[in-house]
Order: C-alpha cells, then sequence, then structure tokens
C-alpha cells in the first residue's frame, strides 16, 4: 500500500483534483510545444558536473555537453582531474567523446587515484570549460570517521531545495546517498508547487508523465537545472538507487493526460537507461554478482544491463555500503524474479540473487571487521503499521506486503538463517516515508515482548515554521535495564530522514480539509504520529510535517543521526537541527544514564548527550566558480 492510500484509508479524506500552487490546469485540450527552462549554468555544460560511486582508487566523473542544435557528429570532452582547487596540480586526464545516443552525457571512470583524498575535477569541449567539481576517493584500511548525507524523494515541483544548498555548503561530506525519486514522473496534485514556467498544465511535458525516452531525458534536464542541486552535485560524491518515480511502474502512464488520449511509449529498458544516463552512478556488471564494472581506460561504463542497480561501496574498516533495489521486482515492471529463497509463494521484492547477495555480503562485511553496514534502502523496511481494533490493519511501507522476505533477511541478521554469524550494526538509511522516522529493526513488534516503551513524548525542538511547535514524538526511555536488554531482537535499525520536498502528512492532512491553517494541517499531522508510534513500539522517533535531508555521521564507537530541516516553500530557507539520535557499535550494559546495547538507536538526550551538530574531522576547501543563474 502505497502513502497516499494508507493515509487515505485511515480516513484521512483527499479533496477531489484541483490545483493549489501555480495557474490553473489547461482545459484547451491543445498540445502545448515543449518549451525550453531556464538553464542553471552557461551552455555547453549547462548542467553542471557531478561525481559518484567512489572506490578507494576511482571515481564516476560526469558531465553533459548541451547544445542549442546537436548534429550527429561525436564531440570530443576533454576531463581532467587535480588535487587543487586550482587546477594546477593535475593526476589524471583522457578524452571521451560525447554521442547522441547517450544523450550527450560523458562519464569516466577517473582511475589511479589515492584513496581517502578530495579532488577537483573539469570537462572541455567546443572551446568551453565546464565548472570545476569537488569529489572524494573513498577510504581504505583504517578509517575513525565518516560522515554521509542522507537524501530522497527529491521533487523540484514540491520545494525550493534549500536543502540542497545546504548540503553544498558542508565541507567535511564523504558520500551523499541518494534513496530514490531522485526525479518524479508527474507532480503530486496534492502539493503546493513550484514551476520554473508558472504553469500547471497536464498537457506540458515538464509538468506530467513523460510520453517518450526524449521527455524522460528532459525531466532530468529540469532537474538538472536547478542550482541548489547544481551546487550539491559539485561539492559532493553520491551513491544513488532508483525507486518507483524514477523508473515509473507504468513507465509514464502513471497519471492520466488529458491529451490526445496519449499513452507513453517509454518502456522499463529507457528508464532504467536514462538512470545510467544522467546519474554519476557506476554500473555492476551483467552477471548478477552485484560485483562493478570496472572501466580502466576511460571510456563510457555502459551498463552491460541496465536494470542491475544493487551494488556496494566499502568504506575502510568503518563501513560498507550497500545499496539495494527493492523497486524493480514490483508487479507493475512486469519482471518476475526468482522467489526460491522463501516459502512457496511468498512474494519477494530483492529476488533471490539480491537478496543472497545482500545477506552474503553483510556476514562478509562483519567477519571483515567492518563496524557498521549501511543499506541505501527505497522504502521504509521496519513495522510502521496500525492494527487496531476498528481498524483495518495498514502498513506505510511497501514491506508490509512482503512481510515474508522482511522475515527472512531479519532471520538471516539474527544468524537464524543459512548461516549462524549474527550480524551487527546494519543501519538502514530509507526513503520513501516523506517524514522522520526512526527504529529499531524488527520484523513484528510482537518480538519485543519484554520491552516496556514508555508513553512516547513530544520532540523538544521546533521545526522550521511558527506552527510546527514540539515537532513529533520520541521515546521517553530506552526500555533496557543494567540487567535485560529487552529489545535484543531488533537486528539493526532504521534512520529515514524526510522527503526532499515531496509532501508527508502535512501535505495530505491539508487536501482532506482545504480551508484548514497551517496550525491544524500540523495538529492532523500529530494525530497521525501518535497512534503510529503508540502502536509500534520498535519506532523511536516520528515526526511527518518537515522535509530536509540527514546527516549519518560514524566512528567506531556510535553512529549519530541528525535529522536537518527547511521549510520547502521558502526559498533560501535556514537549515534546522530537529533531532539526534545515537545507536551503539558496543554494548556497555552499565553505562549511565541508560545502558548501551547495539542495534537500537535512540534520541542521543536518552544517554545523557548534548543535541548539538555533529562536525567531521577533516575540513576540504570547496570547488570554486560556480555561479547559479537566477531562476
Ligand atoms: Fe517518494
Amino acid at each position: 500500500m502505497n502513502r497516499r492510500r494508507f493515509l487515505k484509508s485511515l480516513g484521512v479524506g483527499l479533496a477531489a483534483v484541483t490545483t493549489t500552487g501555480c495557474g490553473e490546469t489547461s482545459s484547451s485540450g491543445a498540445p502545448a510545444e515543449p518549451v525550453d527552462f531556464p538553464l542553471g549554468l552557461d551552455l555547453p555544460f549547462a548542467h553542471g558536473v557531478a561525481s559518484g560511486d567512489p572506490l578507494a582508487d576511482r571515481v564516476i566523473l560526469w558531465t553533459r555537453v548541451t547544445v542549442a542544435e546537436p548534429g550527429d557528429a561525436p564531440i570530443p570532452v576533454r576531463w581532467t582531474v587535480a588535487r587543487d582547487p586550482g587546477m594546477r596540480d593535475v593526476v589524471a586526464s583522457g578524452t571521451q567523446e560525447a554521442i547522441a545516443a547517450r544523450d550527450w552525457t560523458v562519464k569516466v571512470d577517473a582511475v589511479g587515484l589515492e584513496p581517502a583524498t578530495t579532488y577537483y575535477y573539469r570537462f572541455e569541449a567546443l572551446g568551453a570549460r565546464s565548472i570545476v567539481g569537488r569529489t572524494r576517493t573513498a577510504p581504505a584500511g583504517a578509517v575513525d570517521n565518516l560522515r554521509f548525507a542522507v537524501v530522497s524523494c527529491s521533487s523540484l515541483w514540491s520545494s525550493y531545495w534549500s536543502g540542497y544548498a545546504h548540503l553544498a555548503a558542508r565541507d567535511d561530506l564523504d558520500l551523499v546517498i541518494h534513496c530514490g525519486d531522485y526525479i518524479y514522473d508527474f507532480p503530486d496534485q496534492d502539493e503546493l508547487i513550484r514551476s520554473r514556467n508558472g504553469i500547471f498544465d497536464t498537457a506540458h511535458p515538464d509538468f506530467r508523465d513523460w510520453l517518450d525516452l526524449g521527455e524522460l531525458r528532459r525531466r532530468y534536464a529540469l532537474w538538472r537545472s536547478d542550482p541548489n542541486l547544481l551546487a550539491a552535485h559539485q561539492q559532493h560524491p553520491w551513491f544513488i538507487v532508483w525507486d518507483n518515480h524514477d523508473i515509473d511502474e507504468d513507465y509514464g502512464n502513471e497519471l492520466d493526460t488529458p491529451y490526445d488520449d496519449q499513452k507513453s511509449t517509454t518502456t522499463l529498458a529507457q528508464t532504467t537507461q536514462a538512470f545510467w544516463e544522467w546519474t554519476p552512478s557506476r554500473p555492476p556488471r551483467g552477471d548478477g554478482s552485484g560485483e562493478f564494472l570496472l572501466v580502466e581506460d576511460g571510456s563510457y561504463p555502459e551498463p552491460p544491463d541496465s536494470l542491475l542497480v544493487w551494488r556496494r561501496l566499502p568504506y575502510g574498516d568503518l563501513a560498507d555500503v550497500f545499496g539495494v533495489d527493492t523497486q524493480i521486482g514490483r508487479p507493475g515492471h512486469g519482471l518476475t524474479l526468482d522467489a526460491g529463497h522463501l516459502p512457496d509463494g511468498t512474494p519477494t521484492l530483492y529476488g533471490r540473487g539480491q537478496f543472497e547477495w545482500l545477506t552474503g555480503g553483510l556476514r562478509e562485511s562483519q567477519r571483515g571487521g567492518v563496524a557498521w553496514r549501511v543499506v541505501n534502502n527505497q522504502a521504509w523496511f521496519a513495522p510502521a503499521d496500525i492494527d487496531a481494533a476498528g481498524l483495518k490493519p495498514l502498513g506505510i511501507s511497501r514491506w508490509s506486503s512482503y512481510a515474508g522476505e522482511r522475515a527472512a533477511l531479519c532471520r538471516e541478521l539474527r544468524g537464524g538463517g543459512s548461516d549462524p554469524l549474527r550480524v551487527r550494526g546494519t543501519i538502514f538509511v530509507s526513503g520513501d516515508s516523506h517524514g522522520n522516522f526512526a527504529s529499531d529493526v524488527v520484523e513484528s513488534a510482537k518480538l519485543l515482548p519484554d520491552y516496556s516503551p514508555g508513553a512516547a513524548v513530544r520532540n523538544p525542538a521546533d521545526g522550521t515554521t511558527p506552527e510546527n511547535v514540539q515537532a513529533g514524538f520520541v521515546r521517553a526511555t530506552t526500555g533496557n535495564t543494567p540487567e535485560l536488554d529487552a529489545r535484543a531482537a531488533s537486528v539493526g535499525v532504521e534512520f529515514a530522514p524526510s522527503s526532499m520536498g515531496r509532501g508527508g502528512a502535512d501535505e495530505t492532512v491539508k487536501r482532506g480539509n482545504a480551508s484548514s491553517t497551517f496550525a491544524q494541517q500540523v495538529a492532523g499531522a500529530r494525530s497521525l504520529e501518535a497512534p503510529l508510534i503508540g502502536l509500534n513500539p520498535n519506532m523511536q522517533f516520528l515526526e511527518w510535517v518537515e522535509h530536509g535531508y540527514g546527516i549519518v555521521d560514524l566512528t567506531p564507537e556510535r553512529a549519530i543521526f541528525e535529522y536537518w530541516w527547511q521549510d520547502k516553500l521558502v526559498p533560501d530557507s535556514p537549515d534546522v537541527l530537529g533531532l539526534q539520535a545515537v545507536t551503539w557499535a558496543r554494548e556497555d550494559a552499565g553505562a549511565s544514564p541508560a545502558p548501551r546495547y547495539r542495534d537500537q538507536v535512540d534520541p542521543v538526550a536518552l544517554h545523557g548527550l548534548a543535541t548539538e551538530a555533529t562536525r567531521g574531522t577533516r575540513r576540504s576547501e570547496p570547488a570554486p566558480g560556480f555561479v547559479g543563474r537566477p531562476r
């Protein structure tokens, strides 16, 4: 069940579709001609630069050559990597050709780099230079600190993306993890909406499902015209997986298009193709091993099988970062994944190959002495259900419909499956919920019989608007005692920072009552948060109004999670720290004021820590030269 249907079935009624933002829905029926939107930078490198999927000796570099009237001829593009932002201390360079078949995108696997090192890079073509990008290779060996940002559900239509600007300004990030829904197939009709063209017109190609590969590529180009997103790509390497809106279960036919009865001609092969073209992602090999395709000669790393996205980034002895795919196996994509790892008839999201790769990789990571396992995960995994008298059982996540596979994964992590090793220190970072969640990971709250979580209390911190006071609910106690780890069934923790824009309970509640004030909408969201955290004792924090990004700060001793919020309807909105939570790598049953057990997450205040923003242990000079164009 998706989030909208979940909220609707709770009785949060959705009003009939009307526009809430700019302008009116077109009723002319006339197809709008594609129009240009303002580009973020000058031609030909109008969509900036990006990097991603760093390894200890290499990183993917990305750009696109954009010209007014591209011909058929390949365009040579020179790339350069240097140690300094002035691009004087050059360490690698080469030439690649941009071609139409790849939508004029350029992707280079820049090799021969040093681990845990910040690099700067630039492209040149047609007598012009791109902006300079900054990136960073992964570490190898001993690591004392890592800092990841976590982003998901980034709808340009829904937000001014101040969060992306704040990410760009950070100088101590190792990686930006995007959990999917990087682009959106259509605007949420319940949203307050930003549009470059001041339109709300489902016949316009920038404002509805794409109809073909050209319009899909144009969607990526529209997203990559936003200065805040361009800056966030320019300053950090990213690790991106797709979700339902990126590869669109109906390939572009999800939103009714009142436009000549046209249906999208896009295929799954094309939606995944565009993902590989437009994201700085390193494709895995085509054999289903989850191993990377490593390109040594500077040529374009073409995915052998564009449907394979699950892959793994090692970050020394401190973390392994797994990217999973829990989207492509859903029925709407028409694939039949091998469910041979599950009892007969149990549906699978992973498919056997990915499940065995993931569980095997998590075990291998722990056996190799790696402190943390971070899973870049599309959809909320732990139970977040309402199963109460008088209400139909409901879950907010697709995992409620795949409980058998969720249980199988938890069993493997607990050491009760194919291998007796209990895997510790697994952190699911999740998107899709469009709210701020933290949880212990169990397949069922019934596995916590000794846990008396106590009432959830209001978060002492306020949100980004005067209406959102005491934003959300947190657990007031760990429930554990020095003698008893009452949450021992937990196999990991889950951290979901809110969406980078797409609406949560805030907007859906508003739609239920169009005349409500924002304070009433916040109160409505609170009335959903309270039963969700109340009925799911595994959940430790829940706030469903604010939007933004998360920070994961790792040391060998602990992982700290930060929820960073911005008012999505206000350009240049300040960055507000909503809550800090912590999980511990080592047990200390005698710790005061609360015992520390592994695989449990709590607000830091429960452990006597002050809530103050973390800082990394290093600083990197920013890449220069970015001047976003005014919109
Ligand atoms: Fe989403």
